[in-house]
């Protein structure tokens, strides 16, 4: 598909993001091994959900979508039918992640700790994207895992059972690394604890947490033991990582006030948030309330006279799916930035350093590439161009929102890609291309 965006001299309105897709997965993943029926609610649209409920549902877990819920009254809600930790089967069949590295990362850990033979894999890219990193730990651990190329891609074939806890130093600061280790630390003998290099997202030990798991954060280490999870009704909280595309639409328009409803603000998903107001974006914080564990709030982006930054170490994990359009809004801002110790951008679901020098380049901008990250003069221009999403939900959507601020028209060929996470997202961006008397 090639979507062509023109820029408005307006940008006025309201944008809802699709549920929080880390979340999501894992309310769907740890439900599924509770002791009893958890209804989940706002859980994300798009592919990547999909391949979370195939590959769950091919373990023979029992997840029923339903409407108008008279239980939760939710408009839609999962109900998910826990039978415990040895309440899955053997699949008949090849596991498909489809394009979700978490899916794949995380129903790994689950399938370490079942005594039964399974096959995991997923798209081109995925079948690309490193897994020695969770390998290690799972051999280690007991689980019998093995992959191509040395085990050290997909598809991956494990035979799990019989796990033993470790003491694990992560080489990466990955959330989905920590999440299949824990994952599997539930099911294995003794102690499991993973020290990190970096605090990442933190979903998975709050809802095991919520869920009656012996876990225990201590700073940047985690300990858990063998537990049973308690089923837990979830509203997932709009999705951070959607809402960045608004927010920077927001910041770096002319004209503009946007106002994204029930976004999720946990502290370990909101460097967005610190970043952009680090660089003097107009950002505020409204109606915050807490749901189960999580927070979420109404965000609302105004024109703002954006300043060059510079975002790297600790903070890299709390914006790595945001930063292709942190890099957008830099060609916005007066002076240079700098994204540096972001190398994992280039594993993600395309090289994301590559794709957003690339796309960014194309329309004029001052960016250039490094090993671990890009450096970018601001200019406040960008001209309309033709760029590719590298089938990459994330590009995608980075170029749609340098089509909303750049002079003359840009297509961005392949942006069906934006299903993966957000598939109203084009529906959304051409709402506020026609612009609105009203807020
Ligand atoms: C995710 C963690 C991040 C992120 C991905 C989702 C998760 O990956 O990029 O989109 O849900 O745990 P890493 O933890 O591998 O950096």
């Amino acid at each position: 598909m090639r979507q062509v965006i023109s820029s408005p001299d307006r940008i006025e309105g309201v944008a809802v993001p699709p549920g929080d897709k880390s979340i999501s997965h894992r309310a769907l993943l740890l439900n599924s091994i509770a002791q009893g029926t958890a209804h989940v609610s706002n859980i994300c649209v798009g592919d990547d959900r999909i391949s979370m409920l195939r590959c769950l549902r091919s373990l023979g877990a029992h997840i029923l979508r339903h409407h108008n819920c008279h239980v939760c009254g939710a408009e839609e809600c999962f109900t998910v039918d826990g039978h415990g930790p040895d309440g899955l089967s053997e699949p008949a069949t090849v596991l498909n992640s489809g394009n979700s590295g978490t899916t794949m990362r995380l129903v790994s850990g689950l399938l370490a700790a079942q005594p039964f033979f399974s096959v995991i894999s997923g798209d081109h890219s995925l079948r690309e994207r490193p897994m020695d990193r969770i390998v290690r730990p799972l051999l280690q651990m007991g689980a019998t895992v093995i992959g191509r190329s040395q085990d050290t891609l997909p598809p991956l074939a494990i035979h799990g059972g019989n796990l033993r806890g470790i003491d694990y130093k992560l080489p990466v600061a990955s959330a989905q690394v920590k999440s299949c280790i824990l994952i599997a630390g539930l099911h294995a003998d003794g102690e499991t604890t993973i020290h990190q290099p970096a605090a990442t997202r933190d979903h998975t030990t709050r809802l095991m947490e919520a869920m009656g798991a012996d876990i225990r954060v201590d700073g940047l280490s985690i300990t858990v033991r063998r537990s049973r999870l308690k089923s837990k009704d979830i509203r997932v909280p709009g999705d951070i990582s959607g809402a960045a595309s608004w927010l920077v639409a927001g910041c770096c328009h002319p004209n503009a006030r946007i106002r994204v409803e029930g976004v999720g603000i946990n502290p370990s998903r909101t460097g967005i948030l610190d970043v952009l107001k680090a660089m003097g974006g107009r950002i505020t914080v409204e109606n915050v309330h807490e749901d189960g564990g999580e927070s979420s709030a109404d965000l609302v982006a105004e024109t703002s006279e954006l300043v060059g930054t510079e975002i790297g170490g600790d903070l890299i994990p709390r914006v790595i799916d945001e930063l292709p359009v942190l890099a957008l809004a830099a060609c916005f801002a007066k002076g240079a930035t700098v994204i540096k110790d972001a190398q994992e951008l280039r594993v993600k679901e395309s090289d994301r350093i590559l794709a957003t020098v690339d796309g960014l380049t194309r329309m004029g901008a001052d960016i250039e590439e490094r090993p671990d990250g890009m450096v970018i003069q601001g200019s406040s221009r960008l001209y309309g161009t033709e760029c590719q999403s590298y089938g990459d939900h994330r590009i995608a959507m980075t170029m749609g929102i340098a089509g909303l601020l750049a002079r003359g028209l840009t297509a961005v060929v392949g942006a069906e890609a934006a299903e993966v996470s957000y598939p109203s997202f084009w529906d959304t961006l051409s709402e506020f291309e026609r612009p609105r008397t009203s807020f």
